[in-house]
């Protein structure tokens, strides 16, 4: 189906740190594909340039065919490509629910302000809550959830702009197993209807089971490419994530 995202050559420094160091791979249309790496390898700040939130030193992204010059968290959010971060960043003051009504697009004037959400979109939200079993505390504050549902929640929330590419920084970290289990299942849900996903672990049984292929950073450039058995028995691998 060829490829949604292209990266080639990008490189960050944080001053005299080279996060980032010449990296390339792609994301195939309609895979998940896992992005791993020891940490500090540069995985984060791959995905900080690639959704915006970091502006890169060198190299070209491109997205659905086209080369984005300077991406901006909004402008890729209306484009396609939604993300979460390692540390789950959800609206803590305002309820569940309209957590999910404020990341749907907007459409009209914005001099309107924060119009009524339409029935279509509430619709939506709710089936979202009900399949990441939050809709029991739809009307909570979203900063009362616990680590795992907030989590749960912005992975949601993500969804709420239908996206075709979801960036996953670490979506397991910190959960409970059962909410891995429901994180698991949701992520195959919207990959059968046609998502694709890049998706930042260190947890290896998920990652394994849930990603193919699987690209391996280590000190910001790409160690290896492949199928999950590959990646395995990869001895570079190997060396990365027992070696300095
Ligand atoms: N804002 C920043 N300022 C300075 N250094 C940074 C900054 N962000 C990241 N770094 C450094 O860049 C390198 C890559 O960090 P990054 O967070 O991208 O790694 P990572 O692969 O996501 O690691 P982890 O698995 O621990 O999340 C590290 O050496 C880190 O300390
Ligand atoms: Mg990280």
């Amino acid at each position: 189906m060829g490829a949604l995202l292209e990266i080639e050559g990008l490189a960050k420094r944080f001053g005299g740190i080279v996060a980032v160091d010449g990296c390339s791979f792609s994301v195939e249309t309609g895979s998940i594909t896992g992005l791993i790496g020891p940490n500090g390898s540069g995985k984060t700040t791959v995905l900080n340039m690639l959704s915006g939130y970091l502006a890169s030193d060198a190299g070209s992204i491109l997205f659905d065919g086209k080369r984005i010059g300077r991406p901006d968290p909004t402008a890729m959010y209306r484009r396609g490509m939604s993300r979460t971060f390692q540390r789950a960043r959800v609206l803590p003051e305002i309820d569940v629910l309209d957590n999910l009504l404020v990341a749907a697009p907007k459409r009209g004037l914005a001099v309107w302000g924060m119009s009524k959400a339409n029935r279509a979109t509430v619709d939506y939200a709710m089936t979202l809550l009900e399949d990441f079993r939050l809709i029991r505390l739809a009307e909570a504050k979203a900063g009362e959830l616990s680590y795992g549902q907030q989590k749960l929640l912005e992975f949601a929330t993500v969804l709420m702009g239908q996206p075709r590419l979801v960036l996953l920084d670490e979506p397991t970290a910190g959960v409970n197993h059962v909410m891995v289990d429901l994180m698991t299942e949701r992520i195959r849900q919207f990959h059968a209807q046609g998502l694709t996903f890049l998706v930042i672990e260190h947890n290896m049984e998920f990652v394994m089971s849930l990603c193919n292929p699987i690209v391996v950073l280590d000190h910001g450039k790409q160690l290896f490419g492949g199928a999950p058995d590959e990646v395995q028995q990869n001895q570079l691998v190997l060396d990365a994530y027992l070696g300095d």
